[in-house]
C-alpha cells in the first residue's frame, strides 16, 4: 500500500536563491522540453492525479492561468483559494492553514503580502510551497524572465540588465539572480524608492551598479526591463509615485542606448504611458508576450523539479 505521507523535508521556492545554478540549468532544459511537448500537442502527464492549492491574497492573471493550466496539462488538478472565500480570511493561524492544506494536497502556491507569512506557511508545510509573488520577490516571474533570455539570445551569464523604476520585489528578485548566475543588473531607481538591502540578502557588490539617471543604466544592457510605479499593496502611494517616477518610463531614447540588439521585458500588468511607453512595450524589441507565456512552461518545469526531483 502507498502511504501518502511525504517523509523527507520538501523543498520550497520562495525565493530565487533556494536553487543552485546547477539546478537552474537543469529547469531552463526541462523548461524548453515541457514547452516543445506543448507546442507540438503531445501529453506529457508526469503529475497525474498530484494537486496544488493556489492561495492568492492579491489579484492576479498570469500567476493563476499558468499554474492552473499548467498543473492541468501536467495530469493533475487545481484547488484555488482567496483571503475572501477561506478561513484565511478569518484570522485562522497561518500555521493551522499551512498543516491543514499541506495533508490534502502535493505543492501549494501562494500570492500574498508579507514574505515572513510564506515563509511561516512552508515551515509548517508537508509539502513543497511556491511563491507566486509576495512584497518582497517574484522569483517565479524572473524564473520566466531569465528562460525567455536564453530562448531569445543564449546564456545570461555576463550579460547586463537594466532595471529602470522601483525598487520593488521584481528589483529584489533580479539582484538575487544577478549573483547567482552571473550577470550583472544597472540599477536606476528615483530617490527613495531604492532597494533595499537588507531584503535582497548577501550578494557580491560586482553584479550590481546603481545610477541616478536612468539613461546610464540603460547604456550598454543586453535587456532592459521595468514594472509598475504602484505595485500591490501600495496603492495609497500611487498620487506621490506618480510624480516621482515620471523621469524613469523607458522609451525609445533608452532603448536607442542599449545594446542594438537588447531586448525589453515587463512582468506585466504594464501602464503604457507611466513606466514603459507604447512604442517600446508594443515595439520590436519587446519580448513580453513570450515572457507571460513562459511563466507557465517554466512553472511546469519547476512543479516537476520540486515533485518528482531531478528528472
Ligand atoms: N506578472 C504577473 O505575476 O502577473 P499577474 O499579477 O497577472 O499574475
Ligand atoms: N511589482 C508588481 C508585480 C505585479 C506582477 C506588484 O507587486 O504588484
Amino acid at each position: 500500500m502507498i502511504i501518502h505521507a511525504p517523509t523527507l523535508p520538501p523543498r520550497h521556492y520562495l525565493q530565487f536563491t533556494d536553487l543552485s545554478a546547477e539546478e537552474y540549468a537543469q529547469l531552463f532544459k526541462r523548461a524548453s522540453f515541457i514547452k516543445a511537448k506543448f507546442k507540438a500537442y503531445e501529453k506529457y502527464q508526469p503529475l497525474t492525479d498530484r494537486t496544488l492549492a493556489m492561495i492568492f491574497e492579491k489579484a492576479s492573471t498570469r500567476t493563476r492561468v499558468s499554474f492552473e493550466a499548467g498543473m492541468y496539462q501536467m495530469g493533475g488538478s487545481v484547488v484555488h483559494l482567496t483571503t475572501g472565500d477561506s478561513q484565511l480570511g478569518r484570522a485562522e493561524p497561518i500555521e493551522d492553514s499551512a498543516r491543514v492544506i499541506s495533508r490534502m494536497v502535493d505543492v501549494v502556491m501562494i500570492r500574498t503580502y508579507g514574505q515572513d507569512k510564506i515563509e511561516k506557511f512552508a515551515e509548517h508545510s508537508r509539502v513543497p510551497v511556491i511563491n507566486g509573488l509576495t512584497n518582497e520577490f517574484h522569483p517565479c516571474q524572473i524564473l520566466a524572465d531569465i528562460f525567455t533570455y536564453i530562448e531569445h539570445r543564449g546564456s545570461i551569464q555576463g550579460k547586463t540588465v537594466a532595471w529602470v523604476g522601483d525598487g520593488n520585489n521584481m528589483a529584489n528578485t533580479w539582484l538575487q539572480a544577478a549573483d547567482l548566475l552571473g550577470f550583472k543588473v544597472n540599477l536606476s531607481t528615483p530617490s527613495g524608492y531604492e532597494v533595499d538591502p537588507t531584503v535582497v540578502g548577501v550578494r557580491s557588490a560586482a553584479s550590481t551598479q546603481f545610477f541616478k539617471d536612468p539613461m546610464q543604466a540603460c547604456e550598454g544592457a543586453d535587456l532592459v526591463t521595468t514594472d509598475v510605479w504602484t505595485s500591490m499593496g501600495y496603492e495609497a502611494e500611487n498620487e506621490a509615485r506618480k510624480k516621482a517616477f515620471a523621469d524613469w518610463c523607458v522609451d525609445e531614447d533608452m532603448m536607442k542606448v542599449a545594446k542594438p540588439d537588447a531586448l525589453f521585458m515587463h512582468c506585466l500588468p504594464a501602464h503604457r504611458g507611466e513606466e514603459v511607453s507604447a512604442e517600446v512595450i508594443d515595439g520590436p524589441q519587446s519580448v513580453v508576450w513570450d515572457e507571460a507565456e513562459n511563466r507557465m512552461h517554466a512553472q511546469k518545469a519547476l512543479m516537476e523539479f520540486l515533485l518528482l526531483g531531478k528528472v
